[in-house]
């Protein structure tokens, strides 16, 4: 059987050695298990199953006004796992190379932040409730505030 022609393997060109789905970003997008019920929708998380951390905290966010931006910096060490558990929000996300923005709004999709990511949270609708799952106790320590430090981190410097 001939193989299609669009089929055949293509090398990259020299400008773009990898192939851009081959790039690792330190996020993605989970697609969770939904449990559909006709009494109503199901999703069950376990830490280091469906995330790829043991959950050492929970916190969420709500009541968001309209217009207001949570978060605005990075974590050393921390992992977490973002849901919108009601109404929407965007989370952008930026590694010091290349930046993503990810409309989240259903209960059963998470993004998965690993460490050193710069993220913020925007565009919360008013009914949004953001659920996050995080790999560590809450230590300020923890937190990069600064951009500039960010960068130079990231950088090396
Ligand atoms: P912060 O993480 O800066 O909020 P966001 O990134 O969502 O804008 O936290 C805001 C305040 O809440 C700050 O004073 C620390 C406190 N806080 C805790 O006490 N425990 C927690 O788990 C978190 C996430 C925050």
């Amino acid at each position: 059987m001939s193989v299609p022609e669009e089929a055949s393997p293509t090398s990259a060109p020299d400008s773009d050695p990898v192939p851009p789905e081959q790039v690792v970003r330190p996020w993605r997008l989970v697609n969770l298990p939904k449990i559909e019920d006709p009494r109503g929708n199901l999703t069950a998380l376990e830490g280091l199953r469906e995330i790829p951390f043991a959950i050492r905290r929970v916190y969420w966010i709500y009541n968001v006004p309209g217009g207001e931006k949570r978060g605005g910096h990075a974590y050393r060490e921390l992992q977490e796992m973002i849901i919108a558990l009601s109404g929407s929000f965007d989370a952008v996300v930026d590694d010091g190379t290349s930046t993503a923005r990810y409309s989240l709004n259903r209960g059963y999709v998470g993004l998965y932040v690993s460490r050193m990511v710069w993220r913020q949270l925007e565009n919360f609708s008013t009914n949004a409730v953001c659920l996050v799952l995080a790999s560590a106790p809450y230590d300020e320590r923890d937190y990069v505030r600064s951009r500039q430090e960010f960068v130079d981190l990231v950088r090396g410097r």
